[in-house]
């Protein structure tokens, strides 16, 4: 049923509930470590709750993997390493892969489920984005298992050992799968630590791997907090280290490796610049921004954070983009019509309203829409804010929030100085119809991504990574091999 509200300040359709069935998900009341082909009990003997950020009820509690517990799944890693995963024919290797692939596919609708009620992600997003683009990362990198010596001719190519991979709360299936296989493809085995908030979909995927007949070891999956995180980078038995996370941490974990023989990629923060252009599409533009920054409540690291308007469209697209903006719906994850769902945690909302408030001090003119968002669990409206300078935090700082911070400019050159201008570089939009301003532009732009006349669009065979304080290192395409290689 549809119907038309005549109460907001422009007329807005009200749908119907839609939400997804969860009758079919089964979740264990507590989940342990995944170490040697087997789920084990941790021998710190401790456990912390996961919950769901929508309603704030405890869904699971998950094993707290110890240095103990670090130092058997390194070992596990290893072994498994030397004695089988190295030696084993790459085409064989590949299999694996692929399989795991194909059984990601099959529980799709599970797991989609289960990353919206662990992470709060709008299940549209988990569903269409997250699970499909995880199984493509296994099926694109399995076709390069074999292929290696093609990829690098000459080179030699071979793997490196064990890798430590830890990743972030914002994608978590599909970072495990830009993490694990890659790693798996070049010949490594892996121990992979989901982030605290959202670990289900790893230990769903360890269980896939585990009814893969994946040799055991190959693959080790311990959950935990930042001390977990700190042990396995430091274990002396990691030939590789892979982050994705806050740049804090990412400098932390770069100091500590300093020195040692340890491979490190880091993939960090991000400001991104989102530049329109006057003679750009500008519905589309309006479109493309939209998803550019409250995709996934603004919890991704190249979210189009920074929006620059030129001079003599900057009213229309505000006032397009405030219109539209009544139109989102921000509720229920697991609701098929929920544009905006939950924010992650309580410390993220509470950074979010941090900066609301410094935005508001800092004497920007904020925006948000007329809608409800529901009194239980976390949530924040989507928020512009209009004529921040580029002194201000809000323009420099990541805030990983449903937040846009927008400035006008007159010339191109202007556009390029403000938006090089943070100490981050890992991604970047430009909407014009003038193929040559794309290419000026791209090239200019310190960023590792530049999306033209589109955003946040994501394949495997397409490298991804930063410049400055976004990390170093590509994840994706024949560059994300890489890391997980020596060349002779
Ligand atoms: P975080 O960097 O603390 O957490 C990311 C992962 O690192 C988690 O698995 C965590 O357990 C682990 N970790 C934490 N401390 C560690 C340490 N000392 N050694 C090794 N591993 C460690 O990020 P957090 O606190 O969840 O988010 C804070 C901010 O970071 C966000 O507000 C956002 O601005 C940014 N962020 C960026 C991400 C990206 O994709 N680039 C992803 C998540 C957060
Ligand atoms: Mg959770």
């Amino acid at each position: 049923m549809v119907s038309i509200s005549k109460n907001k300040s422009v007329f807005s359709w009200e749908y119907s509930p839609a939400p997804e069935s969860k009758d079919h998900i089964k979740i264990n009341d507590r989940y342990e470590l995944f170490i040697n082909g087997k789920f084990i009990k941790p021998q710190s003997k401790k456990h912390f709750d996961t919950i769901n950020p929508a309603t704030g009820e405890k869904i699971s509690e998950i094993a707290l993997a110890g240095e103990k517990d670090v130092e058997a799944a390194v070992k596990a890693a290893r072994e498994a390493y030397t004695k089988t995963w190295k030696k084993m024919p790459a085409k064989e290797r590949a299999k694996y892969i692929f399989r795991i692939a194909r059984v990601i596919q099959e529980r799709a609708r599970e797991l989609a489920v289960v990353e919206s009620i662990d992470g709060g992600k709008p299940i549209r997003e988990s569903r269409d984005f997250d699970i499909p683009q995880a199984a493509n990362h296994f099926f694109y990198y399995a076709g390069w298992a074999d292929k290696l010596d093609f990829a690098f001719p000459n080179k030699k190519p071979t793997s490196i050992g064990v890798c430590a991979q830890i990743i972030p709360w914002n994608f978590p299936l599909l970072m495990a799968a830009w993490k694990i296989a890659p790693a798996l493809a070049c010949g490594n085995t892996v121990v992979l630590k989901p982030a605290e908030t959202t670990p289900l979909t790893a230990l769903k995927l360890a269980e896939i791997i585990r009814d893969c007949d994946l040799p055991p070891s190959v693959v080790n999956i311990i959950t935990g907090d930042g001390s977990t995180g700190e042990f396995l980078v430091n274990h002396p038995g990691v030939d590789k280290v892979a982050f994705t996370g806050s740049t804090e941490v990412g400098k932390r974990i770069q100091h500590s490796l300093a020195g040692s023989s340890k491979k490190l990629s880091l993939e960090l923060g991000g400001k991104a610049a989102h530049i329109i252009l006057d003679d750009a599409p500008i519905d589309q533009a309006v479109e493309g921004i939209i998803n550019g920054i409250f995709f996934n409540q603004g919890h991704v690291c190249c979210a189009g954070s920074r929006l620059y308007l030129q001079e003599n469209i900057a009213y229309t697209v505000i006032e397009k983009l405030k219109h539209r903006m009544q139109h989102l719906i921000v509720g229920d994850p697991l609701d098929k019509n929920t544009d905006i769902g939950a924010i992650n945690s309580k410390a993220q909302l509470d950074k979010i309203n941090h900066y609301l408030n410094v935005g508001v001090e800092e004497g920007n003119e904020i925006f948000q829409p007329d809608c409800n968002i529901p009194a239980k669990g976390l949530f924040c409206k989507p928020t512009l804010f209009l004529n921040v300078a580029q002194s201000h935090k809000l323009m420099q700082e990541e805030i990983f929030g449903p937040v846009l911070a927008i400035q006008t400019f007159r010339t191109i050159d202007e556009v390029i100085e403000k938006a090089n201008n943070t100490p981050y570089g890992l991604s970047a939009g430009v909407w014009t119809n003038t193929g040559s301003r794309i290419f000026g532009l791209s090239s200019k732009l310190k960023a590792g991504v530049v999306w033209a006349n589109t955003y946040n669009k994501f394949d495997p065979t397409s490298p991804f990574g930063g410049f400055k304080e976004s990390g170093f290192g590509r994840e994706g395409g024949l560059h994300g091999l890489m890391p997980y290689l020596q060349f002779d």
